[in-house]
């Protein structure tokens, strides 16, 4: 049964895989079957958050310490979370978030290796154990998705092994848990990748609260 008014959608998947263009397409289908909709991006959402994702994805930084990377993320997720997407919930809107936790466990936990369980936990704590009602991930091969970026940051510089160990983080994430998780294919046109994931969140809608 979900715990609060709210629906809670996250958008995960590599670089370039095209989530702001199928939110976007999400917010307009919910805002016009009546939903209030608040869409928000991580790391980031208030202006402590955001001056975290100006030191974690800053290209001046580069080498940071892995573990102090994954707690700069915890650490804006936590605050964002407290600040914008609880109290967001608590009044019924559906909050389409730009990454989440997964990307944590995907990024930090596989990719740097810091132990999936351990990224997790920390996420989990940082945010009182708020997870998604359905995370849509937006599946693509890092060679294709990487070739889409102009300006990378700290993490999209990181070398293509990196990227193809996080988008089989992904995969494996999603596999374990079906009904909470819709993995689409980023290559499809955008049309139907729009229709796939407006099926499965009116069905989300339609569950009572
Ligand atoms: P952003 O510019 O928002 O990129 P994108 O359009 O790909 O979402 O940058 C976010 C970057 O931070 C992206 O490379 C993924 C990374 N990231 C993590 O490594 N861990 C996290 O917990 C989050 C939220 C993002």
């Amino acid at each position: 049964m979900p715990t609060s008014p709210g629906v809670f959608i996250a958008f995960e998947g590599g670089e370039g895989a095209g989530k702001s263009t199928q939110e976007q397409l999400l917010a307009e289908h919910l805002t016009a079957a009546g939903h209030e909709v608040v869409r928000t991006r991580e790391p980031g959402g208030t202006p402590a958050a955001e001056a975290m994702r100006n030191i974690v994805l800053s290209p001046e930084f580069i080498g940071l310490d892995a573990r102090s990377e994954a707690l700069l993320f915890a650490a804006s997720r936590g605050e964002h979370v407290a600040r914008v997407i609880r109290p967001a919930l608590a009044r019924g809107a559906v909050v389409v978030c730009d990454r989440y936790l997964d990307s944590s466990v995907a990024y930090q936990g596989y990719g740097r290796d810091l132990g999936v369980e351990r990224v997790r936990d920390l996420s989990l704590w940082a945010t009182n154990n708020l997870l998604p009602d359905l995370t849509i991930v937006l599946d693509i091969d890092p060679v294709i998705g990487l070739t889409r970026i102009t300006n990378p940051d700290r993490l999209e510089a990181e070398p293509i092994e990196y990227h193809a160990r996080v988008r089989a983080a992904f995969l494996d994430i999603a596999k374990g848990d079906p009904d909470r998780y819709l993995v689409i294919d980023a290559v499809l046109p955008i049309h139907e990748i729009a229709k796939e994931i407006h099926e499965r969140a009116d069905l989300l809608m339609a569950v009572p609260r």
